[in-house]
């Protein structure tokens, strides 16, 4: 079915074009790779899959409950416009909100997929492009499975936040070849990544479960990357050029922090756009779902080296500042680890079926 007749909302026209801007780079120089970043890129070459074989697409979902979200963490909850609602109605609600969320995930996936490929365009050493390419395969798969769960399993989508657009379309614009990593992989992908990492722990659905956890088994080479190619090169960059970048990241995570409000939605439900919002402010769980998206993106900054006055006062201000003590190498090791994990538990079984029915085929031999 046309994605466009799924649309919760008129997402107006169907292309969004982007003027590229900056150089696209050669280089001749094919032997002189660091050695992390193409151990990083052999990594990404061995943990290639394929979401329509690694994802049990056959398991149900209710598109009214499709994560199994307690009420207390839906923003209206114990507002006169919740009480109104009767049981049918806030499975309609769950079902926009979980349609809104997944598809900001889907966005933000073609917009890494897009990102990806400019950096295989324009950073000048032949390693980052290298890795970068297989990154750009990994964001084809993961808007793949995005677009397919919301197609098949929700049966609704809603258009690119408006927040979401403007901090992608900043980080496109900029002909600097560093701001692709730091919009998207940074900022972009830090806060999806936590997003990703509270859903995949906190439902009980498995289907929503499985692709979570392997799109964030990805996802924290992505990371990896990002630190890596960044950390090299802000060494080599004047205060000026840094305290430009930390602008960049201060009103991008101001722009990301209020995207994550979901207002749209409500005002979906015939609640007043100011009213919504704040709801969505007072809401003690989205207060506290929003200090937790910065933990991906907190310790990455500090870690790269953008750690001047304005942005930590900034941090201060938004009170996450402390998640720049997280140890990110820890969390994204827990990635990797959760998504071998679910395979071992899925597999054991199958695998148990078929050395069985090899042992069967050789008894069956050795005895003609
Ligand atoms: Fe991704
Ligand atoms: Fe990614």
């Amino acid at each position: 079915m046309a994605t466009y007749d799924l649309y919760a909302k008129d997402p107006g026209a169907p292309l969004w074009q982007v003027p590229a801007t900056g150089a696209a780079r050669f280089s001749w120089e094919y032997d002189e790779g660091r050695d992390r970043l193409l151990a990083l890129y052999q990594k990404g070459k061995d943990k290639q899959w394929d979401g329509q074989k690694r994802i049990d697409w056959d398991l149900e979902v209710d598109p009214y409950d499709p994560l199994g979200t307690p009420d207390e963490s839906i923003s209206i909850y114990g507002t006169p416009y919740w009480a109104r609602m009767n049981d049918r109605d806030k499975g309609e609600l769950r079902k926009h909100f979980a349609s809104w969320q997944f598809s900001q995930f889907l966005h933000g996936e073609q917009g890494a997929m897009v990102c990806a490929a400019r950096i295989v365009e324009s950073v000048p050493d032949l390693d980052a492009k290298l890795y970068s390419a297989t990154q750009t395969m990994d964001e084809a798969r993961h808007a793949e499975i995005y677009a397919r769960f919301l197609h098949e399993k929700i049966g609704m989508l809603y258009p690119v936040n408006d927040n979401l657009q403007s901090l992608l379309g900043d980080t496109l614009r900029d002909s600097r070849w560093d701001m692709p990593y730091l919009g998207m992989q940074v900022l972009i992908e830090g806060l999806a990544l936590a997003a990703f990492g509270m859903i995949r722990d906190t439902t009980d659905k498995p289907l929503p479960k499985q692709i979570l956890a392997y799109v964030m088994q990805d996802e924290a080479r992505h990371v990896a990357f990002g630190r890596m190619a960044l950390r090299d090169y802000y060494k080599q960059l004047t205060d000026a050029e840094l305290r430009e970048r930390e602008e960049f990241v201060i009103e991008g995570c101001y722009l990301m922090r209020d995207r994550l409000r979901g207002v749209e939605v409500l005002e979906n439900f015939g609640i007043p756009k100011a009213e919504a919002e704040e709801y969505s402010e007072r809401s003690e769980f989205l207060a506290l779902f929003r200090q937790l998206l910065f933990s991906r993106i907190v310790p990455c900054v500090k870690d790269i080296g953008l750690w001047g006055k304005r942005l930590q006062q900034a941090y201060v201000d938004m009170g996450v500042f402390d998640m720049g003590n997280s140890n990110l190498d820890l969390l994204m090791a827990q990635d990797e680890e959760l998504a071998e994990q679910l395979d071992a538990e899925r597999f054991a079984a199958e695998e148990k079926a078929r050395v069985a029915e090899v042992e069967e085929a050789i008894n069956a031999g050795a005895e003609s």
